[in-house]
């Protein structure tokens, strides 16, 4: 490859990227439809500029995926390469220091909404492909690509997509950069992905608002169930009170606590410096993590109902929401944990209130076994550009889509080039500009040496047993 590519046109490498964050692709808000079709037109157009000779844009109920098929390289190995081309809304918008969609540099990281998650990590992964092209634009392998625009926001299209054509997940190996180094220096591999259920719970207690003096005493108090009904569902120290929620979950294995008990961590710089907070909260008598990798979570993200407006107004509010999420951990399935939810809300419902939950999306956790020879080239890629292999920890996210990419048997590669401190869905989200170059170098590595390897790499370059397949398993 040709290894001066990065540092060489670092210029143009950042005005591309500029062009791309710069679209408020913001997958959730209806008023962005146009940008995020924008964004997929944008990778469709740079896609064919680096002389890949079919992209199409898929259409269904939503955003478009964007799907292209390098030239054919007869012998030699297909790799899938997945991301995603959407955005999480940038709100609060006054805390950002430059403005979420006008990138900026400063103190050589790049600061732009997507920075990170994922644009450009999906930038990062063309380019790199970009620096293994010969003088006729071939590349050493055999590369499709599939990047969609509704990971955050739950959307369908390319599911129906993969549902209807399963047939796109055939390769040798997925690579999904969508995730972060565990900590500078120290890449990561990821063993698990949480899953996640995430609903509405509604609240109805009258049919109008009420003045709260003439009727305070009496009239039952829509967000004030609401509160008690959220307040039920965990304990003040960390328990979810869902029956049966904790069953399934699969503890972590001796190798995985050994590995993490010897990683790098302070929890002071944690608290402080990620966390921003004054104390850690849940289930204290866990490892922290285990807290954010192998434990199921209960969240409220939002409530709604109400006056929230300025001053004060004495109103009974006759109807609330709240917007919740549990993330799941593998052993457990998304379909039985939206079914206890919905039980247990309706259980703590008052008989004076009609309460609902509605399921927006969720998916299943996944696991990786990560003993497959595609790892072994990942971690010589690293080795060889950072100095250390990745390090196999898990992810406290979701990406729901990760089951089905990996349905036909390809081994999933779950890794990226952020790092901890990027503020995913945060203002001020940032991707280091160091990242990058040296994400090109590692991804450019990795592709040649996937070339030439493929699924039978030597021995000494196996990270654990050679026995196997790499699995990714849904729950059973
Ligand atoms: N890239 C993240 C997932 C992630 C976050 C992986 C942190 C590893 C560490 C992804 O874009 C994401 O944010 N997923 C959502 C999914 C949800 C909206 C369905 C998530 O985890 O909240
Ligand atoms: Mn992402
Ligand atoms: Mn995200």
């Amino acid at each position: 490859m040709d290894t001066a590519f990065a540092s060489r046109e670092q210029d143009r490498l950042l005005a591309e990227l500029t062009e791309f964050l710069s679209i408020p692709s913001i997958s959730a808000l209806p008023a962005h439809a146009a940008d995020c079709r924008r964004a997929a037109e944008w990778l469709k157009r740079h896609l064919a500029a680096l002389g890949v000779p079919k992209v199409h844009i898929i259409e269904g109920p939503g955003h478009p995926v964007v799907w292209a098929e390098g030239p054919e390289i007869p012998g030699k190995p297909t790799l899938l390469i997945y991301g995603h081309y959407d955005v999480q809304p940038p709100d609060p918008l006054d805390e950002w220091t430059t403005p979420p969609f006008s990138p900026t540099i400063r103190d050589g990281k790049l600061y732009a909404r997507g920075a990170s998650d994922d644009k450009g990590q999906v930038y990062c992964l063309l380019k790199a492909y970009e620096a293994v092209l010969d003088a006729k634009r071939r590349p050493p392998l055999n590369v499709h690509f599939i990047f969609e625009g509704e990971e955050e926001c739950g959307g369908k299209v390319i599911y129906e997509l993969l549902r209807r054509e399963p047939e796109r997940t055939q390769a040798d190996a997925v690579l999904v950069c969508d995730m972060s180094y565990y900590a500078p220096g120290w890449p990561g591999v990821y063993t698990a992905l949480r899953g996640l259920c995430y609903a509405e719970i509604s609240v109805r207690t009258l049919q109008r608002d009420l003045h709260s003096g003439t009727y305070g005493g009496v009239a039952p108090n829509a967000l004030e169930t609401l509160a008690r009904i959220l307040a039920e569902l965990k304990t003040p120290d960390g328990r979810i009170q869902i029956p049966g929620l904790y069953e399934a979950v699969q503890p972590p294995t001796k190798t995985e606590l050994d590995v993490w008990s010897k990683l790098p961590f302070d929890r002071e710089d944690f608290l402080r410096r990620e966390v921003t907070g004054k104390a850690l909260t849940g289930l204290q008598d866990r490892t922290v993590f285990e807290r954010v990798w192998a434990l199921p979570t209960f969240e409220i993200h939002g409530i709604k109902g109400g006056f929230i407006g300025e001053g004060a107004k004495t109103v009974i509010p006759a109807q609330a929401t709240a917007k919740v999420s549990l993330r799941l951990v593998p052993g457990q399935q998304y379909e039985k944990v939206a079914r206890a939810l919905q039980r247990r809300v309706a259980e703590l419902a008052p008989k004076w209130a009609e309460v609902s939950v509605n399921l927006l999306h969720g998916g299943d956790p996944v696991q990786v076994d990560v003993s497959a020879p595609a790892f072994a080239v990942l971690d010589q890629a690293f080795k060889e550009v950072v100095g250390r292999k990745a390090v196999p920890v898990r992810a406290g996210g979701s990406i729901p889509i990760v089951p089905e990419l990996g349905a036909s048997g390809a081994p999933v590669i779950l890794t990226g080039i952020g790092l901890p401190d990027d503020g995913l869905h945060s203002p001020n989200e940032k991707l280091d500009v160091s990242q990058l170059l040296s994400g090109i170098q590692i991804f450019g590595r990795f592709f040649e040496l996937f070339a030439e390897k493929g699924g039978g790499v030597p021995m000494a370059y196996s990270s654990s047993s050679s026995s196997g397949e790499t699995r990714l398993t849904g729950p059973e």
